[in-house]
């Protein structure tokens, strides 16, 4: 009768302990850390940070006639100014809501997006926009400042140059 050899697998089942063990506390490391992060992002609020709705815009006299684009990167607004009156334009495309930019020797805000073209008191006059460009609600502080609400806008004319969304400057 011939002899069966049988041979063992050439394993040393010592350092496959090893392995598996360091690869179980990798894994359980890995998860205990995920789940600490996860745990961390759930517990910090995820909170929007937009620039607050109400703002100080200095004094009318700090506006020369035309178009100011000082408010714009912080505020997304812009000071126009007339001979005899002051608005705030709210720098949001009434087609899907880009920023316009204002160009100042054509005289117009163009939207990068679709093209759409508003003059300088908002109203469209070419592209898809659908309405005029949307004023702020503007009043004039005891102080001689300027408070802007971005919350209360108006697009309509004739009521948009109601005193709510126009400071009058007759006076001056
Ligand atoms: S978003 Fe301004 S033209 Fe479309």
């Amino acid at each position: 009768m011939e002899e069966i050899k049988t041979t063992a697998p050439n394993v040393n089942p010592e350092i496959t302990r090893k392995d598996f063990l360091w690869t179980a506390w990798a894994a359980f490391a890995t998860f205990a850390a995920s789940s600490a992060v996860a745990m961390g992002r759930f517990m910090l609020p995820n909170v929007l940070y937009e620039s607050p709705q109400i703002f100080k815009a200095g004094k009318p006299e700090d506006y020369p006639v035309g178009v100011s684009t000082r408010w714009m990167k912080e505020q997304r607004v812009w000071i126009v100014r007339a001979e005899n009156s002051l608005y705030a334009l709210w720098g949001r495309c009434t087609h899907l809501g880009c920023t316009p930019n204002w160009f100042d020797a054509e005289k117009r805000f163009k939207c990068p997006c679709h093209g759409s073209n508003f003059t300088m008191q908002g109203d469209v006059i070419a592209g898809p926009a659908p309405k005029p460009l949307n004023r702020c609600a503007v009043t004039l502080l005891p102080t001689g400042e300027i408070l802007v609400d971005k919350s209360i806008v108006e697009t309509r004319p004739g009521l948009r140059e109601k005193k709510q969304f126009q400071i009058s400057l007759d006076h001056a």
